[in-house]
């Protein structure tokens, strides 16, 4: 039994999805669990990161584990490290964190905490260092491709090596179904190529049937923008970070661990905007 943590966000679908196929049995914690269909080979348990007493039920009876830290989880010391105690505590004999790319000497970031505390083990878990994510276009970047027909970022010129999380997602399962080669391994995984936010808004573009540009924003104007859409001025502040990091090349650089561990080559970014094009139809 796999206990699956995020199971309704972008990767942890992946994630069940490839366990299903598989057949392997898994359970999955969710703070709704009622709206969730429990299905073949899937158990359904109440569980919030914020709510220890559900973390027990959630583990028992599990040997492996995929931890991921929701974006409105900020302080994983409290909530995700307690967790992991519990877990092994219970016998869980093997957890798969999602990370970020660059965690690793960043303490800021709330991963790591997280890396810390699972390394302290010599063996039982492995981090996932994922690039940005392609899924970011149907996410953050939808409403304004919808309604505006454009991409508004601070990131200038900066090329990004969008990953897709179906891959992560792959990735994730095979490790959680057969662990024995990627114990106490950290990996950094990104898409094939860094394209700048003007290809991406060619590629949209193409792939929707209309001009859709990419419009460089200047901080002010970009936290102005986010403002009018009534985003919290935490959220605010940590997008502007990221995506001015983005203009210093901080998620350029093109890794081929990937590849690698999927067995095959990786998605593209056009890939999952043919995929999902559903997302940015202006009917919607
Ligand atoms: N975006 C990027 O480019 C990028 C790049 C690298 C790494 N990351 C990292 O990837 C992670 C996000 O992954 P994702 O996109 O798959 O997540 P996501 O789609 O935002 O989904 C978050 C999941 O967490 C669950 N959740 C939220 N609060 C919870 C709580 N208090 N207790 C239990 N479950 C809770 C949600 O379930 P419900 O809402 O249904 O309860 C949902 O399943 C973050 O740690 C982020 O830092 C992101």
């Amino acid at each position: 039994m796999i206990f699956v943590s995020g199971a309704s966000g972008n990767i942890g679908t992946a994630i069940a999805e490839s366990l299903r196929a598989r057949q392997v049995p898994f359970r999955i914690g969710s703070r709704s669990p009622n709206s969730i269909n429990a299905q073949d080979n899937m158990e359904v348990v109440p569980f919030n990161f914020l709510d220890a007493t559900t973390f027990q039920s959630a583990v028992q009876g599990c040997n492996a584990m995929f931890l991921l830290r929701p974006p409105a989880v900020a302080n994983t010391k409290k909530t995700l490290n307690p967790l992991i105690d519990v877990a092994r505590s219970q016998g869980v004999r093997h957890i798969v964190f999602i990370s970020v790319a660059g965690a690793g000497d960043n303490p800021i970031v709330p991963h790591y905490a997280v890396e810390q505390h699972l390394s302290q083990a010599s063996e039982g878990w492995t981090i996932l260092r994922p690039g940005f994510f392609a899924q970011n276009l149907g996410d953050a970047y939808r409403e304004d491709i919808v309604q505006d027909d454009r991409v508004f970022l601070p990131a200038g010129t900066g090329r990004v090596a969008f990953i897709d999380t179906r891959d992560i997602g792959e990735v994730a399962a095979n490790i959680l179904i057969e662990p024995t080669a990627h114990q106490a391994q950290t990996y950094t995984m990104t898409g094939a190529e860094a394209l700048s936010f003007n290809e991406v808004a060619s590629i949209l573009s193409d792939e929707m049937g209309r001009a859709i540009a990419h419009q460089p924003a200047s901080i002010p104007s970009y936290c102005f923008h986010l403002l009018r859409r009534k985003m919290p001025l935490e959220q605010i502040m940590i997008l502007t970070i990221l995506h001015v990091g983005l203009r210093f090349g901080q998620a350029e650089t093109v890794d081929d661990t990937l590849p690698n561990l999927l067995g095959h080559s990786s998605r593209s970014l056009r890939d999952y905007i043919q995929d999902h094009r559903h997302l940015w139809l202006k009917t919607q």
